[in-house]
């Protein structure tokens, strides 16, 4: 079997590409640096050949319209690429609410959007994997919610997951040998609230900034399953958080 990882080198990928490779996979990794650039579609046509498979964990770290155009561009040159060598199967990484329609409104969450989108429209087998915010993820939330200082943190609730177990099923989805249409859900095994989180987290790494808990702008259950998922086994790092 061959996969075209595109985001090869990332945080996720670069754990996909070590666990298809231990299991004898031959792994082309897709990276700007290996002559490959998703935005503009250059080199991909060459690096499909005999490609099985495409797991696209592509990000970018932006919240406006550039990070919308980024999404849907990169999904849309990666299937068109893929067609054309007869790739058999996309697996895309997603985030748990993406497919709500009380979500936020912003160009990162309207890019998840499209690219969940655009592999429905196409005529490959696709597997999304939504998933839930990583543990190792939880002291960024933590940055990107500081503001003078200060932690602003809403009162929703959030279902954190470990990386590794991610890693897995992503593993796992791209090894099937018959791919069809599925839509996964994957969530850790607590459910908190976003600011006891973030307050047990930081007291946790001795970090003093101050949580200011506000009321939540929107659904309370927008980062957490609604419907059927599975559900990690791995415990949040961080012990003695009330749960929700
Ligand atoms: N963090 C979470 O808690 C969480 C939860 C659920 C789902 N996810 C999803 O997981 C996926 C992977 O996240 P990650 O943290 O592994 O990603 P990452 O490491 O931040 O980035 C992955 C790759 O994207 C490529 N990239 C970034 N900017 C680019 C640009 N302007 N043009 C072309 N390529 C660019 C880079 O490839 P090169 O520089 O090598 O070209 C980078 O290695 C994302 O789609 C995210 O939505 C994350």
């Amino acid at each position: 079997m061959k996969v075209f990882i595109a985001g090869g080198r990332g945080q996720v990928g670069a754990r996909v590409a070590e666990a298809l490779a231990k299991r004898g996979v031959e792994v082309i990794v897709g990276s700007r640096a290996n002559g490959q650039d998703p935005m503009t579609g250059d080199g991909l046509d060459a690096a499909m050949i005999g490609v099985d498979t495409i797991v696209n964990v592509l990000n970018i770290a932006r919240f406006d319209d550039e990070a919308a155009v980024f999404f849907e561009t990169t999904t849309r040159n990666l299937v068109r690429a893929g067609d054309g060598a007869g790739v058999g199967h996309h697996v895309l990484l997603s985030i748990v609410g993406v497919d709500a329609e009380d979500g936020p409104d912003n160009g990162y969450w309207r890019g998840k959007i499209a690219q969940e989108q655009v592999l429905r429209s196409s005529s490959t087998p696709a597997t999304i994997i939504r998933t839930t915010q990583f543990h190792s993820w939880v002291p960024v939330l933590a940055d990107q919610h500081t503001a003078d200082g200060r932690v602003v943190a809403e009162r929703s609730l959030i279902q954190p997951v470990d990386l590794d177990e991610v890693v897995e099923l992503i593993e796992r989805a791209t090894l099937i040998t018959e791919p069809a249409d599925r839509e996964i859900e994957l969530a850790g095994p607590e459910r908190y609230f976003f600011d006891d989180l973030l307050r047990g987290t930081l007291a946790a790494m001795d970090d003093r900034r101050e949580i200011v808990t506000t009321a939540c702008d929107g659904p309370i259950d927008l980062m957490v399953p609604r419907g059927e998922h599975l559900i990690g086994t791995r415990p949040y790092p961080v012990r003695g958080i009330p749960t929700a």
